[in-house]
């Protein structure tokens, strides 16, 4: 990565923010910025209200309203994209991102947090958002169990670990570059 990476994400309960602050010590605050979509209006504080609008918005095509300090994407060639799993696809507020900023040719870093059932559809639809996108193998990792009243799964204690994990996706992400290149 010649530029500044960007680290840009979506999170309700803070896993994924964990994951994207220490990705963000793993890369180096000097060589990646660090920012969160906020949506806006905010959505339902109660668990199966979120669920309910995200589904509603999912089948109706709706791309919710959110804050994000970003002008544009021209200072940078690598995008590290942080989402929870809602509904077995990307939260909504993910897809009126990628509409607002179109990544074009960029470089995409995929990562996630989930309950415990995976991806779903996610992939496909930053695939489908992100057409000419170089998109790597995404980081995904076990989070929060809302439904169960676990909102937070990622523990301080587990933020070393967390950190090595990073850094070995990092890491693995460069060596296919330079295999490619
Ligand atoms: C609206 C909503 C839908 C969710 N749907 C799924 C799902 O389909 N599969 C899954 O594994 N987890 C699902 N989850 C759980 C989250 O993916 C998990 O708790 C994640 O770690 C939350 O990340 P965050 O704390 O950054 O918001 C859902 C959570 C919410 C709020």
């Amino acid at each position: 990565m010649n530029k500044k990476a960007l680290i840009v994400y979506f999170t309700r309960t803070g896993n994924t923010a964990v994951v994207a602050e220490t990705l963000q010590q793993v890369l180096g605050t000097d060589r990646a910025d660090l920012l969160a979509i906020r949506r806006q209006p905010a959505g339902p504080t109660d668990y199966q209200a979120e669920v309910d609008q995200n589904v509603q918005d999912q089948t109706a095509g709706h791309l919710p309203g959110y804050t994000l300090d970003l002008t544009s994407l021209a200072d940078y060639d690598d995008i590290f994209l942080g989402f929870p799993t809602w509904n077995m696809a990307l939260p909504q507020v993910l897809l009126s991102f990628l509409t607002d900023y179109p990544l074009g040719q960029r470089t995409c870093h995929p990562f996630n947090t989930n309950g415990g059932y995976g991806l779903g559809r996610s992939l496909e639809q930053i695939r489908q958002y992100c057409p000419q996108a170089n998109i790597r193998a995404c980081f995904t990792r076990a989070g929060g169990h809302e439904k169960q009243g676990q909102r937070v799964g990622i523990q301080p204690a587990d933020r070393p670990q967390l950190a090595q994990e990073l850094a070995d996706w990092v890491a693995s992400s460069e060596q296919e570059y330079r295999h490619e290149h």
